[in-house]
């Protein structure tokens, strides 16, 4: 049994979807949530800029005495190479690990990946599933189109430019390797039709459950746990946001920090 919190954390606002999925599976769990709201997007930056990041956003969170670390972040998660198991003090859970091993248990024949430059140029889906025909398609522009709220036809045209390949393709499965993606998942779906989406964030959170449960590192609490969130850029522009984006309320203390350098 362990009472520390549970450290998450994003490039911005997108490792919500994540934190949404962790705080059902682990109700009696204490979350604090990190997003470098300054510094959104890492998806466009080089693997230096994104691997110096993730270690200030680590480090960022071990001063908060947390039991474990999950980076929600897929750019992080493929580029950074932290892997689940640990290189820091505390045990890591990154996103891509479960979703490779889903990935090689499922054993599609066809499936495609979506996500940032950063993800989809590090090549970890196509060089870790050797026996699955792997497409990869970057997206860089559905992240400020999703921030902006855009549904309409610049959404449509991304999708046109991005998804029409993978329409092509017509894969068993698509992986929505970013943290932003699943605030457009049934615009994702009904462009593309009839064919098998996947959200990691379900993924990430079983593992992260079993994790802690293999461990004996649970909250035996019997209260629901609370969240913190701490971020780099103003607090109304991630409340405004995470309110907009994902039609609710953030609730818990919002506090605005400087990441040392
Ligand atoms: N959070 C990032 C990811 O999941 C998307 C936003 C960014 O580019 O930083 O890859």
């Amino acid at each position: 049994m362990d009472k520390r919190p549970i450290g998450v954390f994003d490039s911005g606002i997108g490792g919500l979807t994540v934190l949404k999925k962790i705080a059902k599976a682990l109700p009696n769990e204490d979350l604090i949530y990190f997003g470098d709201t300054a510094r959104v997007p890492y998806g466009t930056r080089s693997k230096e800029t994104i691997r110096k990041f993730a270690q200030e956003d680590v480090n960022f969170l071990l001063t908060k005495n947390v039991k474990c670390i999950v980076i929600a972040c897929h750019t992080v998660s493929s580029v950074a190479a932290i892997q689940n198991g640990s290189t820091a003090s505390v045990p890591i859970i990154n996103a891509t690990t479960p979703t490779l091993n889903f990935l090689k248990d499922a054993k599609r024949k066809r499936i495609a990946v979506i996500g940032t430059r950063g993800t989809i140029s590090s090549g970890v889906y196509k060089k870790s599933l050797r026996k699955t025909k792997v497409t990869e398609q970057e997206c860089p522009l559905l992240v400020p189109i999703i921030e902006e709220g855009e549904k309409g036809e610049v959404l449509e045209s991304a999708m046109r430019l991005y998804l029409s390949n993978i329409k092509k393709v017509k894969p068993d499965l698509v992986v929505l390797a970013c943290t932003h993606y699943p605030i457009i998942k049934k615009e994702i779906k009904d462009f593309l039709g009839d064919v098998e989406i996947l959200d990691p964030a379900d993924l990430i959170s079983r593992e992260l459950k079993r994790f802690l449960v293999s461990n004996h590192l649970q909250s035996k609490s019997s209260k629901k746990g609370g969240v913190k969130f701490f971020v780099t850029d103003t607090v109304e522009h991630f409340a405004k946001n995470a309110k907009e984006l994902l039609r609710e309320e953030v609730s818990g203390k919002i506090e605005r920090i400087k990441l040392t350098q």
